[in-house]
């Protein structure tokens, strides 16, 4: 933050992309923060911010869905997964889950267009998927945690 004391309006954009980036969301402290060292309102911090889909106002879930709206993805078929997805999760894209597990995000072409429709968790992809295949996709992260927790219990 001290880097930019006092720089203004014009170094909003690369201060909240580095507090995004330390923090993997911007929190409401950071907004004051953020606001008190540009020296610009905290409603102006939140209307920039909210403008540019980049920034997430919510930690992450333990694992992170992106779903590739790129166009290959696009043609076969990722609308319907992604509201597979929000239908599964009960929430819309850029959302985390109330308990924390899932978070999910939109994202332009991935680089796997062979594989589309394509969805990453964790960076893990899963290729030519269908609607019907969401819920087992999320029940088999569902199902490492309880195995590692399980792990963790008889240690
Ligand atoms: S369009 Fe989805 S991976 Fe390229």
């Amino acid at each position: 933050m001290k880097r930019y004391e006092g720089r203004g309006r014009d170094s909003l954009i690369p201060l909240l992309q580095e507090v995004q980036d330390a923090d993997g969301h911007i929190s409401r402290k950071r907004v004051g923060e953020i606001a008190e060292t540009l020296r610009l309102p905290a409603s102006k911090i939140y209307g920039v911010a909210t403008f540019y889909n980049q920034f997430r106002f919510k930690a992450l879930g333990k694992h992170h869905i992106q779903v590739c709206r790129g166009t290959a993805c696009h043609v076969k078929g990722s609308a319907a997964l992604l509201e597979a997805l929000e239908s599964e999760l009960g929430i819309k894209a850029g959302d985390t889950a109330k308990d924390g597990v899932f978070s999910l995000e939109v994202v332009a072409c991935i680089g796997a267009c062979g594989l589309a429709p394509v969805i990453s968790v964790d960076g893990e992809f899963h290729a030519k998927i269908t609607p019907d295949d969401v819920p087992g996709i999320l029940n088999s992260y569902r199902e490492k945690d309880a195995a590692s927790d399980g792990d963790a219990n008889n240690d």
